[in-house]
């Protein structure tokens, strides 16, 4: 059998969190071992922004955070920001641009972003541990790992094997149902910036399938302007995919189709082009398809100059408050993230380290903090696993 290896901290998870964690430590002297079941390191961090890598926001603060302790985040972002990542990626000499809203991505590719994560840890000493299922075990203030037939024992163990979205890319519970064992709270986990569906009547909509428009999006406490996008099966795009983090089964998801029109555009209208309908001003202000089917469900045919003034008000308020309930999402197959995980109320937001259990720190999406679209949830990568290096 062979001889039990010793390291300074173990970290499970070779995601976006638990690479810049193994190498931030690793330079700083501890001796460190990365573990991932899968072969390949960083498979997110290579699908992610559509293959360029949004990976980071400018404008990243707590504010843009979903978390059951909204304030849990401020310390490790405050602490590692979006200048301090751009400041690496440059050290690197990968290119980017902004697209919009503060979102940076690589001109190239996000390998880019993995192979800089991968030259850190060799910078750093890094030993890796790829392709083989570990588990954990806790003996006498050590962490023991057995991987296959070898077992490897340190101090510290970081949790950073993400949350559930996505399983057929290797996401699995693991973080969680270790935290449980070590009696951890968790945050009930659930799919989040992730499609809505919709049924019955709504699915009307269905027609629209590949019709999107720029809208102001809302749900729970959740407003977002941005585009969506309707599918066979419900609702998409950047606005839904950020207020899915905000909906609740059985909860309304509301979208303003003409944010920019102001109170009393349809009366206006009447006044000034009296001989029109509804059906061709709604057009010059929607894709045609979608001006269509409102016109429909509206059901104001004829010229203007004939419908009474409540009736355009009625329609103008249902067009700003169009409401659909979603009977689901796609789930964690789709969900570009997972909310809730283990709670920050078991967790230093200082050092990403247990209050319970000493030597045991959790990072990156395994925690109860989910950022929206837009490079948030790297930075958060980032930041807590700055914070939990800077512990070990
Ligand atoms: P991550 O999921 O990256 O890594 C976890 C690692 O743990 C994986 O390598 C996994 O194999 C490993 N693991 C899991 N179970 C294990 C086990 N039992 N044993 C050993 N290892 C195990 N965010 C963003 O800011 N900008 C963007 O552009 C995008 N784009 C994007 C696109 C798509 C399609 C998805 C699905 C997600 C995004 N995201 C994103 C979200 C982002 O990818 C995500 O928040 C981070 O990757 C989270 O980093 P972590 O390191 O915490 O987990």
């Amino acid at each position: 059998m062979a001889a039990t290896r010793s390291f300074d901290a173990i970290i499970i998870g070779a995601g976006a969190a638990g690479m810049y964690c193994a190498a931030l430590a690793g330079q700083q002297g501890s001796r460190i071992l990365l573990v991932d079941h899968a072969s390949e390191p960083g498979r997110k961090i290579l699908i992610s922004g559509g293959g360029r890598c949004n990976f980071t926001n400018i404008g990243a603060t707590a504010d843009n955070f979903l978390s059951a302790n909204p304030h849990f985040a401020k310390s490790a972002l405050g602490r590692y920001t979006p200048a301090d990542f751009l400041a690496l990626v440059d050290r690197h000499r990968i290119a980017w641009h902004e697209k919009t809203l503060g979102q940076l991505f690589c001109d190239g590719s996000a390998r880019q972003i993995v192979a800089m994560l991968l030259d850190e840890c060799a910078a750093g000493g890094v030993e890796n541990a790829f392709g083989q299922a570990a588990t954990v075990e806790h003996r006498d203030g050590s962490f023991d790992v057995t991987i296959g037939t070898a077992t490897a024992r340190a101090p510290a163990l970081v949790l950073a094997s993400g949350g559930l979205s996505i399983p057929k890319l290797g996401a699995t519970g693991f973080a969680y149902d270790v935290a449980r064992r070590f009696g951890l709270k968790i945050v009930e986990p659930r799919p989040a910036l992730v499609p809505l569906t919709l049924s019955g009547g709504q699915a009307l909509f269905s027609t629209l399938s590949g019709v999107s428009a720029e809208v102001v999006a809302s749900a729970g406490k959740g407003r977002f302007r941005e585009a969506a996008l309707f599918t066979h099966r419900g609702l998409s795009g950047p606005a839904i995919l950020q207020v899915s983090s905000y909906w609740l089964p059985g909860q309304p998801v509301t979208v303003d189709f003409l944010p920019d029109l102001p109170r009393g555009w349809l009366r206006q209208a009447k006044r000034v082009e009296p001989r029109s309908t509804v059906r061709r001003m709604l057009g010059r202000h929607l894709p045609d398809r979608l001006a269509g089917t409102l016109a429909e469900q509206l059901a104001l045919a004829g010229e203007l100059a004939n419908i009474p003034d409540r009736r355009l008000d009625d329609a103008e308020r249902r067009i700003a408050e169009w409401t659909f309930t979603p009977n689901g999402s796609e789930g964690f197959a789709k969900a570009e993230v997972t909310i809730g995980g283990i709670s920050t109320a078991e967790l230093s937001s200082q050092t990403m380290q247990s209050n319970r259990v000493p030597g045991l720190f959790a990072i990156g999406e395994a925690v109860d903090v989910t950022g929206w679209l837009g490079g948030y949830n790297f930075q958060w990568a980032w930041a807590s696993a700055n914070a939990a290096a800077q512990a070990l």
